[in-house]
């Protein structure tokens, strides 16, 4: 599996801050290869890198973090929806209840996740906590989705 990272950070786009989460997103799945950018906070730097990382890097899992939030600079759900072919809500809905389980704020991540083309798109927060705790709620159902992707069609079966 291709990986692509996107961190979405005002801050660490300018170096201003050391991103921790795109090396816990690296250090939480196993991939054979991974492209890893930062982004600032904008619509169309977040869309172009989701595109990028699709249709030139071909990853077949591109995964942001930071955005998701309340924040007036938080835009990587509009920035992510404007890229998908299909919302796949399932996978951000579970993110929120079962991390509301652990954090009761998890409710306000606005995050969405997606496919476009055969890539599989999931916002995370912005936290290493919160990125480990959601990688591990969606881990499960990665190798399923990016196998049904490919293969445009799969007997889910029992
Ligand atoms: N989800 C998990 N699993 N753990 C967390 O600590 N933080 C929440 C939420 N989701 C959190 C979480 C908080 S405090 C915020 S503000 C939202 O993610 C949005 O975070 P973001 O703006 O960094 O994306």
């Amino acid at each position: 599996m291709k990986l692509g990272i996107i961190t979405v950070s005002d801050k660490g786009s300018k170096g201003e801050r050391e991103d921790l989460s795109g090396p816990a997103i690296r250090a939480s799945l196993k991939a054979d290869a991974y492209e890893y950018q930062i982004v600032p906070d904008e619509v169309k730097d977040i869309s172009e890198a989701i595109v990028n990382f699709v249709d030139e890097k071909k990853c077949d899992l591109v995964l942001t973090t930071g955005g998701t939030g309340l924040s007036l600079r938080d835009v990587t759900p509009e920035a992510t929806k404007q890229v998908l072919d299909r919302e796949i809500p399932g996978i951000a809905e579970i993110m929120r209840s079962e991390s509301y389980k652990i954090k009761k704020t998890a409710l306000l991540s606005r995050a969405i996740a997606g496919h476009r083309k055969k890539s599989l798109i999931i916002n995370l927060p912005g936290s290493p906590k919160a990125v480990k705790e959601c990688l591990k709620i969606v881990e499960p159902i990665i190798k399923h989705a990016l196998g049904v992707l490919e293969k445009g069609s799969v007997e889910c079966g029992a």
